[in-house]
Formats: C-alpha cells, sequence, structure tokens
C-alpha cells in the first residue's frame, strides 16, 4: 500500500485572522498523519484508523451523503474528503484508507486538517493527478467545514499542505481567496542557527471548535465588519474601532486589527534577517490580546505562557482556537523553560502539560 503524509501545525503569529480575510504565519509540525491508500474498483471506501483499532468503516462512494449521520465523528473527516472528490466531478472507484496519526488531538495544533490533507493528497495522486495545492487546500477545508460539520477558516488546511521545512509560510488569506498568484511567501525560519527553540506546551485541556466559543467568535467578527460597512475585519483600521458602539464587538475588533499588525511586523523582522528573538514581545502581545479582547484563553494557557515568560523566554502565546489546547514560547534554554512550566503546574494542581520542542516541517507529500 502507498502512503502519503501531512503534518499538524503550529501559527507563529495570526490567529483568529484567516476568517476575517487576514494575515497567518504558521509552520508545519514534523507530528504528522500517514494515509495509507490504494483504489479498489468495486464502490467501496474502507477506512481504518491505528487509533481506532477494530472499527473498521465501510461505505459505498455512492452513499456518503445518506449514511454521514450514521458514521462515528472521526471517520467523517477522512470521508468528507472522499465526498469532495465526488463533489469534484472526480471518478473515485473505490479505495481502501489506513489512518495513523500522531498529532495529539484538541491541543490545538490541527490534528484534523492532518487527517483530511493526508486523505486529500492521497486521493489526488490515485484519481486526480491534475489538482493543484491550492485546489487540495479548497477540499480539505471544505470536506472539514461540510461533511465534518467544523467550522475552520483556512490557516490549518493551508498549513499542512503548503508549508516548507526550515520556513515559516506567510498566508494572506484573501489574496489566496482570490486567487493572486503571491498570496503565500516562504519565510526562512532558522531557530538552530539563531540558538533558539520554539518549545509548545499542551496543556491537555482538550479545545473543541464544534462546541460553539469559535463559532461565536467567528459571528462576532462579522457583526463588526457589518457595522463599519466592511467586507472583513481585514479592512478595519485602528481610527475606526472606536465607530462600533457596543464594547463587545470593539474588543474584538481591536484583536483582529492589532493581531493582522502583528502578523506583518513578525513577518518584517524575519524578512530582515534580524535577530528573531526580538519577536518574543510580539507573541507575547498577541496572547495578551487572545486573552483580553478577543477572551479565547483559558486559566491552563495563562499559566504556561507566564510560567515560560518567568523562566526567561523571550515571548509566549496561546496557539490555535483556544479555550484550551497548547501554548508556544521562544526560548534560548528548552529544557529549563520546560522544566519551570511542568514544576509551576504541580504546585497549582493542573494535570502535567506535555512539553517538546519542534522546527518547521515539510508539507503534505508522498513517502518514499
Ligand atoms: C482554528 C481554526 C483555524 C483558525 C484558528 C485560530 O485552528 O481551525 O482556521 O481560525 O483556530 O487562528
Amino acid at each position: 500500500m502507498e502512503k502519503w503524509i501531512a503534518p499538524g501545525r503550529v501559527n507563529i503569529i495570526g490567529e483568529h485572522t484567516d476568517y476575517n480575510d487576514g494575515f497567518v504565519l504558521p509552520i508545519a509540525l514534523s507530528l504528522a498523519v500517514v494515509c495509507g491508500a490504494e483504489p479498489r474498483g468495486d464502490g467501496l471506501v474502507r477506512l481504518a484508523s491505528a487509533q481506532r483499532p477494530g472499527e473498521v468503516v465501510e461505505v459505498r462512494v455512492t452513499d456518503l451523503v445518506a449514511q454521514r449521520d450514521r458514521l462515528p465523528s472521526w471517520a467523517r473527516y477522512p470521508l468528507g474528503v472522499v465526498d469532495e472528490f465526488v463533489r469534484g466531478g472526480h471518478r473515485v472507484t473505490g479505495v481502501n484508507l489506513e489512518l495513523d496519526g500522531e498529532v495529539p488531538i484538541g491541543a490545538g495544533l490541527s490534528s484534523s486538517a492532518a487527517v483530511c490533507c493526508a486523505v486529500t493528497i492521497a486521493l489526488r495522486d490515485l484519481f486526480a493527478p491534475e489538482l493543484t495545492d491550492r485546489r487540495m487546500v479548497e477540499i480539505a477545508r471544505a470536506a472539514e467545514n461540510g461533511f465534518a460539520g467544523v467550522p475552520t477558516g483556512l490557516l490549518d488546511q493551508s498549513a499542512s499542505i503548503l508549508c516548507t521545512a526550515g520556513h515559516a509560510m506567510f498566508l494572506d488569506v484573501r489574496a489566496f481567496t482570490a486567487m493572486k498568484p503571491a498570496a503565500t511567501e516562504q519565510i526562512p525560519f532558522d531557530l538552530d542557527a539563531a540558538g533558539l527553540a520554539l518549545i509548545v506546551a499542551d496543556t491537555g485541556r482538550p479545545h473543541d471548535l464544534s462546541d460553539g466559543g469559535y463559532a461565536e467568535r467567528r459571528a462576532q467578527c462579522e457583526a463588526a465588519a457589518d457595522a463599519l460597512n466592511l467586507p472583513a475585519l481585514r479592512d478595519a483600521t485602528t481610527e475606526e474601532l472606536p465607530r462600533l458602539r457596543d464594547p463587545l464587538l470593539r474588543r474584538r475588533a481591536a484583536h483582529v486589527v492589532s493581531e493582522n499588525a502583528r502578523v506583518l511586523a513578525v513577518v518584517d523582522t524575519l524578512r530582515s534577517g534580524a535577530d528573531p528573538r526580538t519577536i518574543g514581545e510580539v507573541l507575547t502581545a498577541s496572547h495578551r490580546s487572545l486573552r483580553d479582547d478577543f477572551e479565547v484563553s483559558a486559566p491552563t494557557l495563562d499559566l504556561a505562557v507566564t510560567a515560560a515568560l518567568d523562566a526567561g523566554a523571550h515571548g509566549a502565546r496561546m496557539v490555535g482556537g483556544g479555550f484550551g489546547g497548547s501554548i508556544i514560547a521562544l526560548v534560548d534554554h528548552a529544557d529549563h523553560v520546560a522544566e519551570h512550566i511542568m514544576k509551576r503546574f504541580a504546585t497549582t494542581g493542573f494535570a502535567p502539560p506535555r512539553v517538546f520542542t519542534v522546527e518547521p516541517a515539510a508539507g503534505a507529500h508522498k513517502l518514499n
């Protein structure tokens, strides 16, 4: 059986900006999902996952939509991708899919996008080799939004497919959606050379994008853009914010406007070849904005960020949708900061987080 791999991601900066037509700067992780796949000729999809031993799902390609509500929720991500290929008019004659993932679930590291992207690239090679990377991003996202029913933006799938090793990827979501050629830029992000490490602390408190808080934030952003008479908050400026009478919408919009500016500031710093340590304070400002203006942080995330900063991190912030999941910290001494975070969690009685270092890895590709 041939195999394909798609990574999870961590976003360096640009949180809750993607669905506001804004900017993001993710890296792909070496934590990934592998999808083994082989075509069949009998119209059946046979799906298995190493994380679901004994739970094989079999469904006819033509029955996917009718069977959707009866499928276990984990299976809706990969099968949603098959359904997207069918909707796109690609002739899927049947396929065996075997998944094996190591991206922690609910950690804010895009395990579900990694699943969708691994299946997408496998099906592309088997049934629709003409598909561009851009189309693959759209298919993976449509599967997650539609069949799986999780209202994500473009960040996770674009990172999993388009990121390259050794780089952070600057993505202008509006330009990407408008099919502009210069929508992405690979920016060298060589932490090792700078004597730096990026650590992730997964607080173990799972986040869930389908539980309402995420969709509520999206709706608030849309309401703020409408009130300002703008197509999206991407177009808002700091000067315009006082025009928002509702203080809640003003805070939400303030986060998006300031976060987009922070992405551009970090991109400028990295492009210029300046010491990447200097982006640290921008990361920490992002955390404060997510905590106070966007209100998507959680006590465990705040604790991990404070502990990392107290231990000498140059910057730290929560990542992903929020309400749980992980933080990142930019540090000189990974072990020292990791130990400090562990200690702080132990003394406050929270379950121990999982702390590890990450480096910018390659996007989705075929194995061997
Ligand atoms: C989740 C979503 C992304 C993005 C982030 C917040 O990860 O899947 O599309 O909105 O939250 O930046």
